[in-house]
């Protein structure tokens, strides 16, 4: 149940210019992030908010654990050490002694990420970790973010989509702009260690898009994995199982799950204006191919 008193200011913190929500994270958390140090056989998974981020992270953990073929007693010291993080690992959630704590995670790390690269540990670009980037159309973006916002009960409501519509246009949610973000991250798109997938490309073929990020880390899966993954981590499959894997937070995080849905709340006047903004932001790049709506 949404608290309704809690105001908007005790929900949300800024940190160099960007919010974030203060249930999830502090600025002292931040500050300790800047020392985290990565691994060359970490796995970084970036996206704005509601590209799917969930989604991929199990489809990843799937992808790493069924190539590795963990022995059972490895597994246990994976679960344990997650058990002790607390949460899967995340670069900036949780408490400032999280980092610590994820330095005793064993190899190898797969760790998500909201941030834009200017506010991520130095380690992360200039390290040797391989970096994953999810990307999804505005649109539906935008929709599965009002959706989150009014339903999380640490995260303030809107009165309205319209007043919403405003706040995402002009980057004044948790994490900053969705634009700003995809501009930043299309100036890193050669980088060698860094590879794109989109929501839209997922959905249309999973398996297609597992066998491309299985290339990148260098994964070796057969077809029949492939297969059972793309089951397993399927929108109504990931759905069922969201009360044990994310607990109270299953039913708003696993919502609809398609490409299209902005449809139901944008206006024509909107949707002409998140084409505007779309193409001035990142218009005849590579990336802009990839985001297909
Ligand atoms: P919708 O709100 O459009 O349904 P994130 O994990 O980054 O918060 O993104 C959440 C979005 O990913 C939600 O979008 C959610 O339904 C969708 N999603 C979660 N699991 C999915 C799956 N297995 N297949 C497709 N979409 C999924």
């Amino acid at each position: 149940k949404k608290n309704e008193k809690t105001s908007p200011e005790d929900l949300l913190f800024s940190y160099d210019g960007i919010l974030y929500p203060a249930a999830f994270s502090s600025p002292e958390t931040l500050e300790a992030l800047k020392s985290f140090e990565t691994r060359s056989s970490d796995v970084i998974l970036a996206g704005y908010p509601k590209t799917g981020t969930n989604w991929l992270e199990q489809m990843v953990r799937e992808i790493e654990s069924t190539d590795a073929k963990y022995t059972e007693e490895e597994m246990k010291e994976r679960i344990n050490a997650e058990k002790e993080l607390q949460m899967f690992p995340r670069l900036e959630f949780g408490d400032p002694g999280v980092f610590e704590r994820m330095k005793k995670l064993p190899s190898r790390r797969i760790i998500l990420t909201h941030l834009s690269p200017h506010l991520l540990p130095p380690s992360v670009l200039q390290g040797k970790a391989k970096i994953l980037l999810l990307v999804r159309n505005p649109k539906d973006t935008a929709v599965s973010y009002y959706h989150f916002y009014n339903n999380m009960p640490v995260l303030p409501s809107f009165a309205s989509w319209d007043e919403y519509f405003t706040a995402f246009m002009n980057g004044k949610l948790a994490w900053g702009s969705y634009f700003d973000h995809l501009m930043e991250w299309n100036r890193h798109i050669d980088h060698e260690r860094m590879m794109m997938i989109s929501y839209e490309e997922l959905k249309e073929n999973p398996v297609l898009g597992m066998k491309k990020i299985a290339a990148f880390f260098g994964f070796s899966l057969s077809e029949e994995e492939f297969s059972r993954i793309a089951r397993k981590t399927s929108f109504q499959a990931m759905k069922e199982k969201s009360k044990e894997t994310h607990g109270k937070f299953g039913d708003i995080l696993f919502r609809k799950g398609v490409v299209g849905s902005w449809r139901d709340l944008f206006s024509e006047v909107q949707n002409e204006e998140m084409d505007q903004k779309f193409e001035e932001c990142i218009g005849g790049t590579i990336l802009a191919t990839k985001i297909k709506y």
